[in-house]
Parts: structure tokens; C-alpha cells; sequence
């Protein structure tokens, strides 16, 4: 019998590149999730990832760049801006910038800036100094599911519709980049993520609005929508195991190992852990997603450190009755 070819072959950095160079898309991973990678600057190549990921045009993607060189040539840095890619880069914080020219309408959804980040997965820093190209790249998930944390995810999922997928392992961090609005005065949190909004007060001596009433700078961003990194199954949150009704029968997550765990009890961490928990989130919820007939309650983690990103993942899949 003729074997059935896999949905993509492995792939190594310098194919990828290639790929990448002649307008290709693919899987990479980063310290975050995988993200579904394109050349900034071709526009045909950008188009191709919303296509892939059914994501709509006024979504607008974020640049990864392997340098500030690079970075200064997609966005115009303020000082502030400077000396938060000085503290936090390579790392996982984005920052919504005025943009330049050298990226197109179709990258930003037609806005006046631009999403910046530089990765610390020494992979996709590869990659970008390889192509010598900015690269824009969204999660690599169908829009409005869970982010993919493995590449096997990504391969399960976009698999047929992209050219390669670049295994990286698992992600280190597990939830998406940090990300501020510049642009806005005061500076504002558009979505928590492994680096603390703390953090980034603490570092620019000042504070920033960390609960935007909506994305003011772009309104219909997705990523800010209520409902949107969602399981398919339904799912409901907790703190106290009380508050789940007797009779459920379905999945339940907790934050840390319990006891004596039943056979449908899973958790996030071993130990109790948020970066643990970050890091198993996406990964756990997928897994159940495909069992699952009864839906699935997890818990809510401790809001510190990761934690409060974590939470509002959670909370934007949470399904609402
Ligand atoms: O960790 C991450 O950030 C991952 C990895 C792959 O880098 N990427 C990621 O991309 O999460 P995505 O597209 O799933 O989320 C980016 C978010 C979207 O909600 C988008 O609306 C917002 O950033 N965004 C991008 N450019 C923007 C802009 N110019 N103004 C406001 N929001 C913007
Ligand atoms: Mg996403």
C-alpha cells in the first residue's frame, strides 16, 4: 500500500529560512507559543497566514526581529521604548510602536504602528538572522483557539495548509508575550503575559494603565476579545473545590497536584508553580479538549508572576452561559 506522506517533513533552520525567503509559511517556536511565521516584507507571503489561520485582515501581527538594528528599521523608538528592549529583550514582551515604512498595511491592519518583539528561543533568533528578514508572526493556532506550545501542535492543526514546521521543544513560557501600547499616555497593558506590568512600572519609573476598558489604540483586536483562545468543550472556572456542583462527572484541572487525584483530576503544576503552570496550560487543555463530553472546571491560579496572565486566558476561554 502507498504510505501516506506526512502533513509536513522536519525541517531545519536553514530550510525553513529558505522557505521563508521565497514566500513561504511555517510553524516556529518561540519562548511563548509557536507562531505561524512570514517576511514582513512581502505581502503575498503575510496574506497567506491569515489564510492559513482564518484570521481576519483587521487583526494586525507582531514583528520579530533578532536585533535592535533590525528592530529600529520596522519601528520608531522612544527612549522609553528603548529602555524597555534594553531590560527585557530578547524576552517576551511586545511593544506596540509608530511603525515604519519598511511594513505594510497588511502586517498592521492598516494602523500607524506596529506590534516589536525580539525572541529569546535561540531557534527563531536563528531563523531571523538567517533570512536577515523581520518576521511577523501570529500564533500558529486556527483563530480563536488555544495557542500551540508544541510543534506537534501546530503540525496537527495547520499541518496541510503551511510549508514546514521548525520543532523547537516545548515552549519555555507557555502563554503569549506581554504587551504594551507605547503610543498612549499614560502607557497602556494590552494584554499580561509572562512579564509582569510590575515589572515594566518598575523599570520605566512610572505607572501604566493595566486594565484598558478595551484596546483603545485598535478596538477590534482580537486577542482583547472576551471570548477567544478557546477549547471547544465547555468550560468553567473555579477557586474552591465547593463551588463545583456535586453531580459533575466531567474533567476537572487544579492548579496543584491534589492528593489523592481520581482518574478525571488532572493538574497544571506538581509543585504549585505559576511559571509550571503557564508553561502546561495550553497543552493540558488541548488534550482534554479532545476527550472531554462533560466539559471541564479549572481552577484559577495565584495572581502573581505569570499567574495573572494565566487568569486571563483562562478567563477568555471560559465559555459564558
Ligand atoms: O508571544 C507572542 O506574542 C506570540 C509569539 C508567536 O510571538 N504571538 C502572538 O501573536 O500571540 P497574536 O497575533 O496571536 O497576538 C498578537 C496580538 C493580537 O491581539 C493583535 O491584535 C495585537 O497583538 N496587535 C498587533 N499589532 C497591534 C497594534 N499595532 N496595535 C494594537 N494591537 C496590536
Ligand atoms: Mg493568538
Amino acid at each position: 500500500m502507498e504510505e501516506k506522506p506526512q502533513t509536513r517533513p522536519q525541517c531545519d533552520i536553514s530550510s525553513a529560512a529558505d522557505f521563508i525567503l521565497s514566500g513561504g509559511i511555517g510553524g516556529v517556536p518561540t519562548e511563548t507559543v509557536y507562531g505561524l511565521a512570514a517576511d514582513a516584507t512581502n505581502e503575498a507571503a503575510v496574506r497567506k497566514i491569515f489564510a492559513a489561520k482564518g484570521r481576519p485582515f483587521i487583526d494586525p501581527l507582531i514583528v520579530h526581529v533578532c536585533d535592535m538594528e533590525m528592530a529600529e528599521s520596522v519601528a520608531k523608538f522612544s527612549p522609553d521604548a528603548k529602555k524597555l528592549a534594553e531590560k527585557f529583550w530578547p524576552g517576551p514582551l511586545t511593544m506596540i510602536l509608530p511603525k515604519r515604512e519598511k511594513i505594510g498595511a497588511i502586517v498592521t491592519a492598516g494602523l500607524g504602528t506596529v506590534a516589536v518583539r525580539m525572541p529569546s528561543h535561540p531557534v527563531m533568533a536563528a531563523l531571523i538572522r538567517k533570512t536577515s528578514r523581520p518576521i511577523a508572526a501570529p500564533s500558529a493556532n486556527p483563530f480563536g483557539y488555544v495557542s500551540p506550545t508544541r510543534a506537534e501542535h501546530v503540525r496537527e492543526q495547520l499541518g496541510d495548509k503551511i510549508d514546514f514546521v521548525l520543532d523547537g521543544g516545548e515552549c519555555e513560557r507557555g502563554v503569549e508575550s506581554t504587551i504594551i501600547l507605547m503610543t498612549a499616555s499614560p502607557k497602556k497593558l494590552l494584554r499580561p503575559g509572562p512579564i509582569p506590568a510590575a515589572l515594566i512600572e518598575a523599570a520605566l519609573g512610572e505607572e501604566i494603565d493595566k486594565s484598558p476598558k478595551k484596546n483603545e489604540a485598535h478596538p477590534q483586536a482580537p486577542g482583547m476579545l472576551k471570548s477567544h483562545y478557546s477549547p471547544k468543550s465547555r468550560l468553567r472556572l473555579f477557586d474552591s473545590i465547593s463551588e463545583i456542583p456535586a453531580d459533575f462527572r466531567g474533567e476537572t484541572i487544579f492548579f496543584s497536584r491534589p492528593k489523592n487525584p481520581a482518574p478525571n483530576q488532572y493538574w497544571l503544576s506538581e509543585s504549585g508553580d505559576v511559571d509550571e503552570a503557564a508553561r502546561n496550560l495550553f497543552a493540558l487543555l488541548r488534550k482534554l479538549d479532545k476527550i472531554s463530553e462533560r466539559g471541564i472546571f479549572c481552577q484559577r491560579v495565584p495572581n502573581v508572576g505569570v499567574g495573572a496572565a494565566v487568569n486571563d486566558r483562562l478567563a477568555r476561554a471560559e465559555t459564558k452561559d
